[in-house]
């Protein structure tokens, strides 16, 4: 047997890593990645190596440009938030992930591919269907839906017993649990449990408080092309030093935190804080240069589909045909969405303050108050309004008679 571990490089998956090669005898390959996490990734390899896997065995990838490129940008033509708020920063990063272990496991020969997700939450959901979607027979190993070392210091114990380094830090329980990527940082559990509590302050770590945010405003333009945004303040960016620039301006100006309790596909509810200071930008400008260029029957047909889009990504059901029909669909409604937003940044709030597209569909003639433009006649209107009126004049005539 050998095994596709997704390794952080920290103390779980570490202890998953040495669970694996003794309790059930594999050989272990590890698959690092770096979404953005802000993490080294060296360290990981020479845990990893100490831990006893193979050169040969070690895999570590920066997936930064593909993440944001083939995941992000995606979804954010769609403007998804599940459940009307979260931007979905875990949720994307998971399919990514699976595909590059199926990949390794591929390339290596392994039968079996292994993650360190909880058996209560909705990453191992991610993960597995999207194992199973590329590769239908592959052995799937979940420790944590396993193992014995249920709690902390069983799996201290074990550590200690296999030589596994534990930063002094982790000693201790955690005060709450970390998942974090380019898009997002996201954290859970132990201080954060109670809804009703507040988050202490140094839950968030990539964004300052609104209050500390400066007092004035600062005005950034994004340019977008076929609905992905191309450049900022006119300089040309790569997707992810796009995205990191955006991280940047929203950190410094207290954008993008949320604090959420949401539904969870296993069918528990949990609270998160969550903090997407860029993310929050690029959906702002997105929805302002989708204002002018998309038309209005497209606009609302994309915008209520949009929750089942954002459902399917929070579910795990990225490589699913149902999401990738919808996205064909979102994909063709932004063939013009191309322009540039004017935003303005200011302690927490973004605001769309400009928008101009080459393909704009405002047309300042039409709309004006002033003097009236030749393609719409105000007497057309009269006609309009009487007839969607009909069927409301009906009902309030049969009201009249029947009272009811
Ligand atoms: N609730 C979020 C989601 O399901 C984040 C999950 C991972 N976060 C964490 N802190 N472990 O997408
Ligand atoms: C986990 O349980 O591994 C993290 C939380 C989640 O997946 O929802």
């Amino acid at each position: 047997k050998k095994v596709v571990l997704a390794y952080s490089g920290g103390l779980d998956t570490s202890v998953i890593l040495k669970w694996l090669q003794t309790t059930y005898g594999c050989e272990v390959v590890t698959f690092t990645a770096d979404l953005g996490q802000g993490e080294e990734l060296e360290p990981a390899r020479k845990k990893a190596e100490l831990l006893g896997i193979k050169p040969e065995n070690i895999f570590i990838e920066d997936l930064r440009e593909e993440f944001v490129r083939d995941f992000v940008f995606p979804m954010f033509r769609a403007n998804a938030l599940y459940e009307g708020q979260y931007l979905l920063g875990t949720s994307i990063a998971r399919p990514l992930i699976s595909k590059k272990q199926i990949d390794i496991a591929r390339k290596t020969g392994a039968d079996a591919v292994a993650h360190g997700a909880t058996g209560k939450g909705n990453d191992q959901v991610r993960f597995e269907l999207a194992y199973y979607a590329m590769e239908p027979d592959i052995t799937i190993i979940a420790p944590w839906r396993e193992w014995d070392l249920t709690s902390r210091t069983k799996l201290l114990e074990f550590a200690e017993a296999h030589q596994i380094p534990i930063a002094k830090d982790k000693r201790g329980e955690a005060p709450f649990s970390v998942d974090a990527n380019l898009l997002h940082s996201s954290s859970e559990g132990k201080v954060l449990e109670d809804p009703n509590d507040a988050a202490p302050e140094l839950v968030y770590q990539r964004t300052i408080a609104p209050e500390d945010a400066p007092d004035k405003a600062t005005e950034i333009t994004i340019d977008f092309e076929k609905g992905d945004p191309v450049a900022i303040d006119g300089a040309r960016l790569s997707p992810a030093t796009l995205l990191a620039k955006l991280n940047e301006l929203g950190k410094a100006n207290g954008i993008g935190r949320l604090d959420l309790v949401e539904n969870r596909f296993v069918g528990m509810k949990s609270r998160g804080i969550y903090e997407t200071p860029g993310g929050t930008i690029l959906h702002k400008a997105h929805r302002g240069i989708e204002s002018i260029t998309l038309d209005r029957e497209a606009l609302h047909l994309k915008e209520s589909l949009m929750p089942k889009y954002a459902e399917l990504v929070y579910y795990g059901f990225w490589f699913a045909p149902e999401r990738e029909m919808l996205q064909a669909l979102i994909d063709k409604s932004q063939e013009l969405v191309t322009g540039q937003v004017r935003v303005k940044l200011y302690k927490g709030n973004v605001e769309v303050t400009g928008r101009t597209s080459p393909y704009s569909l405002y047309d300042k003639e039409l709309v004006t108050f002033e003097e009236g433009a030749v393609a719409y006649d105000h007497r057309d209107a009269e006609g309009f309004i009487k007839l969607n009126a009909l069927r409301l004049r009906t009902l309030a005539a049969r009201k009249k008679k029947t009272g009811l």
